[in-house]
């Protein structure tokens, strides 16, 4: 694997978690394929988890790690081909890219988007030209419009923790005070449309995902409809897609609580963290047994690793 972006990057998205789920019993087996091999890992914004998982998951193949807080710590970075750079950009992503690439065998980058223009976002300007430039493989940290890594943790999260062969998963929208990027739940969609689970979305009217993502899902505006019978439910807000990036007024009952777990078969609540409290999800989900957020936080150690592990075997 020389990309790891999407779910398109990959062959078999069933066997790469079962090669997570294995990493997870027998995590270091594989330290030879590491030795002497370095990741970078590039944040243009915060992270914990996955700067701390991906750290992990790349020590425990035996590799060394760096890390570069770019937005705190690197120069700014010019973007625009062609440009007189006498503003306040000091870098272009041109040389940033290529010179990283000169100290790493892989590369990791977090990007977050605007929100401000849909097309520059959807577009992934700074993602793809960091994996045009760079000359080395490249793992999505999270870009504007997906991350693949929790992605991929989840449903390794969902295979480790099924009961049955094909469960019912739902995905559905949490109130928030900010708007938020819809990468989190693009990119959940993608990977649950091409798993063996019977999927659906639970977003108010307005917050239609593009139809990129969602290609293969049963979506509803009605969140008890669709809670009923489920046995994985994934909380997570998202801001508009028309019109782009914004908080829609209303909605604040669409929280998830016990009340409407009831109408579920027991369903294990997922979410990719960080999360407000009582406002996306509530005390009562979070500190109770229903939540599994903890568990799939830890996941994303084994995902990272399946990745990186396969990486590693095709330089
Ligand atoms: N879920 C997730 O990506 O967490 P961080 O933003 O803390 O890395």
């Amino acid at each position: 694997m020389k990309l790891f972006t999407s779910v398109h990057d990959v062959t078999d998205i069933n066997a790469l978690a079962a090669e997570a789920l294995q990493l997870k019993q027998n995590p270091y087996a594989q330290q030879h394929l590491g030795k002497n091999k370095t990741l970078g890992l590039v944040f243009l914004n915060p992270s914990l988890r996955t700067r701390m998982s991906t750290q992990k998951a790349a020590l425990n193949l035996g590799m060394n790690v760096m890390v570069l807080n770019m937005d705190k710590e690197g120069w700014a970075l010019e973007l625009q081909d062609g440009v007189v750079m006498n503003g306040s950009t000091v870098e272009h992503i041109r040389e940033a890219a290529a010179v990283l690439g000169q100290y790493v065998d892989i590369i990791g980058v977090r990007s977050f988007p605007g929100l401000k223009n849909r097309d520059e976002d959807y577009n992934e300007e700074i993602f793809n030209k960091f994996v045009k430039y760079c000359g080395v493989p490249v793992v999505s940290l999270e870009s504007a419009t997906r991350h693949p890594l929790q992605s991929l943790a989840d449903l390794v999260t969902i295979t480790e923790l099924k009961t049955k062969a094909r469960p019912k998963v739902v995905l559905t929208w949490a109130p928030h005070i900010k708007p938020l990027p819809q990468a989190v739940p693009n990119s959940f969609a993608e990977w649950m449309c091409k798993a063996d689970v019977d999927f659906t979305i639970a977003h108010p009217k307005g917050y239609e995902l593009s139809t990129d993502f969602t290609d293969g899902a049963t979506i509803t505006h009605n969140q008890d409809e669709a809670l009923a019978d489920a046995d994985f439910i994934y909380v997570k807000n998202w801001s508009a897609f028309e019109p782009y990036g914004k908080i829609l007024p209303g909605n604040e009952d669409w929280m998830l609580t016990n009340e409407k777990l009831k109408v579920t078969n027991h369903a294990k609540v997922m979410h990719c963290l960080p999360v407000r409290r009582n406002l996306e999800l509530s005390d009562e989900i979070l500190d109770g047994p229903s939540s599994i957020v903890v568990h799939e936080a830890g996941n994303r150690v084994w995902a990272a690793q399946a990745v990186l592990k396969q990486m590693l075997e095709s330089l």
